[in-house]
């Protein structure tokens, strides 16, 4: 196993987050409003908030309460991955991606339900610990006296999601290395180096696993010049290929697209453009609409074949699958939003205990036509945290699956619906947890033998804010609209999650 531990750390060749440096000088001030106080008092009139709220503890443990009946055929682990420390040592972080990282891994095994969660001693947190402080002025946080960052990995929080692939469980996080982790304990064990001239390249938190087991990944960086690092990972764990190209105006690429043939990236345009005023690396980013979305197409077989596609200007996270008919169309979907305020504003003032209207991520699909053209079918039903049977990644998947907000609701936090939706039928089914719940990710599980591509659950945690409790579900994929067969309920509330993986016993 290539691991870099904190001791053994290296200086980066490329960093993403070199740009940051300039940026952060070392009298950067937290700014005079306490986020934290204002966060509080938020809080005791809206318990919504409780997803933004620190973990109470760095580890948990406990037995789930079971209601329902869990399949006899389910057995393996859940693992999530989330922000869940957002305060430390009197400083409130300002955007939501910034909290340091919690694993949870819920194990279904003959006696029900256990669960356990660990915050991640990253060097980043172990180092603020030993000094009593918080060291670097963050994503969106500036920190009084914070020293600047000698690589991205000083920043690495690993709380965004996760990757179990030949034995090795990764936690992720996009603006720098993965991290390798001890699936039983959950301890962090050091990062993941995929190269020798790989050391401390940021690494997507979503790489793509073809069903015989091949990875695909990139990375974005900023400096000495944008980049994008793409990585061919083979079954057995071994680096196959990496590259770096250069994709011109760069911003925020959270997710790409495999299909085939090719690797699929639409560049939002929230353009890294840093000035001399800005505090923190969110400030360098700048929304430049008239940019338009740029799509770049990467032949697999030769990173140096490459095709543009221009789209609408748009900002989503999230895509969840693509692939190619007989003429060579490239068929993807996105969850996109006409702008990015969700990122800028919403995921920022989240962390004071504000609810900002967002433009909603709307599930849309793209066509990609060989000889240029590209078509937009927008559905303008709210999607978010969309994904597929893992046996069709990068092949023709009829069903996604999806959570969204109630028709007609506004404000707040809506994601409380989970949808599957049958592409072929133009037809959804959905289960709405209903009013006072949170629905976060839910991700299809395959039977060990499956019948058909819906052949297998749904397994997603949500939050129960008025009963401070939280817990997952677990639903029959065919079934949706009937309901969870089974929910496991937690003694205690967590943060909201990002991500997760089931990693079959
Ligand atoms: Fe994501």
């Amino acid at each position: 196993m290539l691991t870099r531990t904190w001791k053994r750390r290296c200086f980066l060749r490329a960093t993403g987050l070199a740009g940051l440096a300039p940026l952060v000088s070392p009298q950067a001030v937290a700014g005079g409003e306490d986020w934290s106080r204002t966060f509080s008092r938020s809080f005791d009139a809206d318990p919504m908030l409780l997803g933004w709220r620190n973990v109470q503890a760095d580890r948990l443990r406990c037995k789930a309460r079971i209601e329902g009946r869990l399949p006899e055929e389910l057995r393996g682990t859940f693992y999530r991955n989330g922000p869940a420390i957002f305060r430390r040592f009197g400083v409130r972080y300002r955007h939501w991606f910034e909290g340091d990282g919690m694993v949870q891994a819920f194990r279904f095994d003959d006696r029900g339900v256990s669960h356990r969660a660990r915050v991640l001693a990253t060097p980043k947190l172990v180092r603020e610990t030993s000094a009593q402080r918080r060291l670097f002025s963050g994503f969106a946080t500036p920190v009084d006296g914070g020293a600047r960052p000698r690589r991205p990995d000083d920043l690495n929080v690993a709380n965004t999601s996760l990757l179990d692939h030949h034995g090795e469980l990764l936690a992720l996080w996009e603006g720098g290395s993965a991290s390798v982790l001890d699936r039983e304990t959950l301890a962090w064990q050091g990062f993941k180096v995929w190269g020798e001239s790989l050391d401390g390249l940021p690494f997507t938190a979503h790489p793509k696993v073809e069903p015989d087991g091949t990875v695909w990944a990139f990375g974005y960086s900023f400096a000495p010049a944008p980049a994008l690092v793409l990585y061919h990972i083979a079954p057995d764990g071994t680096l196959r290929r990496a590259h770096r190209i250069d994709p011109g105006p760069l911003g925020m690429v959270h997710d790409f697209v495999v299909t085939s043939r090719h690797l699929v990236f639409v560049i939002p345009p929230l353009v890294f453009e840093p000035s001399p005023g800005g505090e923190v690396l969110l400030d360098a980013f700048a929304w430049r609409p008239a940019l338009g979305s740029r799509v770049l197409v990467v032949d697999k077989d030769d990173f140096d074949t490459r095709r543009w596609y221009q789209l609408p200007a748009g900002f989503g996270f999230h895509h969840g699958n693509g692939w190619e008919d007989a003429g060579g169309a490239i068929r993807f979907d996105h969850c996109v939003a006409s702008d990015a305020t969700l990122m800028t504003e919403t995921m920022r003032v989240i962390m004071r205990g504000e609810f900002k209207p967002a433009a909603p991520e709307l599930y849309t699909r793209f066509t990609l036509h060989p000889d240029g053209r590209s078509e937009v079918d927008e559905t303008g039903e709210e999607a978010e945290f969309p994904r597929i049977a893992p046996a069709v990644t990068g092949r023709r998947n009829r069903y996604v699956y999806t959570v969204g907000a109630p028709s007609g609701e506004s404000g707040g936090w809506r994601l409380r619906r989970v949808v599957k939706r049958d592409l072929e039928a133009g037809a959804s089914e959905s289960f709405d947890y209903g009013p006072g719940v949170m629905a976060e990710e839910h991700v299809f599980v395959p039977r060990r033998i499956p019948r058909g591509e819906d052949d297998g659950w749904l397994i997603g945690a949500c939050l129960d804010y008025r009963q401070g409790l939280s817990g997952i579900a677990v639903f029959d994929a065919r079934h949706v609209a009937g309901g969870p067969l089974a929910r496991a309920w937690l003694d205690y509330p967590l943060p909201l999650a990002l991500h997760g993986q089931f990693s079959p016993a």
